[in-house]
């Protein structure tokens, strides 16, 4: 499951990015007005670093979306143009889709509706698990069954489990079998956390760091390494005298 980032916040992609984790960016017309960017340069600047950027049309009928569409595909082409779920959008998606721009559908929150987004040819379809949640639905089951649907079906259309709240809702999207996750940076951070993990690696320092300084050599943490780093067997191996000839070499043994 590739994981993106739920955001239009240029850093936080860029720190996502530098952590050799995220493959993607979602954005909708929110994310944008929070970010409190223009949408063109926005979209632009982060498809400068990372594939399958994710903005959304805010027309509302079908060729309007179209012509807004067809404008936003060509802003980069890591873009992926996202339509609602709406009669209008799907329409729309069509039309594109079948221009050759990859198409998001979003506002998915349904089996059958992610069904319509295949029937348009959608490269994504996008299931919002936390707002089905939030009106006591099973988000995650529904997205589990959009993804058993497809395979019945042999769709090929992606499904990227949306709306994500928290860690858990990752790994339930991961175990469902989403082909994608975007979650807000605050989660993909969390994704890293574990006390084991913490602890560990304060142990693993404080082990070395105290081993250095009791052989009185420098706790830098490598960066100036001596010789005197050659573990015991290997200063011994080393100290010893080369043999001149096969024979001495046997009776030194
Ligand atoms: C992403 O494509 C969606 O727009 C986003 O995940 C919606 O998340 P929200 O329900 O937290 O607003």
């Amino acid at each position: 499951m590739k994981l993106f980032l739920d955001t239009a916040i240029y850093e936080e992609v860029e720190q996502g990015v530098s952590w050799g984790v995220v493959d993607g960016v979602t954005t909708n017309p929110t994310l944008i007005a929070k970010a409190g960017m223009d949408h063109e340069e926005q979209v632009k600047r982060i498809c400068q670093i990372v594939g399958n950027v994710s903005a959304e049309v805010v027309s509302e009928k079908r060729d309007d979306m179209i012509v807004e569409g067809r404008r936003i595909a060509t802003w980069h082409k890591n873009v992926i143009v996202k339509v609602p779920l709406t009669s209008d959008g799907l329409g729309a998606g069509k039309v594109l889709a079948g221009e050759g721009t990859r198409i998001n559908v979003t506002l998915c929150f349904s089996v059958n509706q992610a069904l319509l987004a295949a029937a348009i040819g959608a490269y994504i379809v996008s299931p919002f698990a936390g707002r089905l949640d939030d009106i006591n639905e099973d988000g995650m089951r529904v997205v589990a069954d959009i993804v058993a649907a497809y395979r019945q079906q042999e769709i090929k259309t992606k499904v990227l489990a949306a709306s994500i709240r928290n860690p858990m809702h990752v790994t339930q999207a991961a175990l469902a079998g989403a082909d994608i996750a975007t979650m807000p940076f605050g989660v993909l951070k969390m994704l890293f956390e574990h006390p084991l993990t913490t602890a560990g690696q304060k142990k693993f320092l404080e082990d070395y760091r105290q081993a250095r300084a009791a052989s009185g050599s420098k706790a830098d943490g490598g960066a100036r390494a001596q010789p005197d780093e050659r573990s015991e067997y290997r200063k011994m191996q080393e100290a010893k005298p080369v043999p001149s000839t096969a024979a001495e070499a046997a009776t030194k043994r």
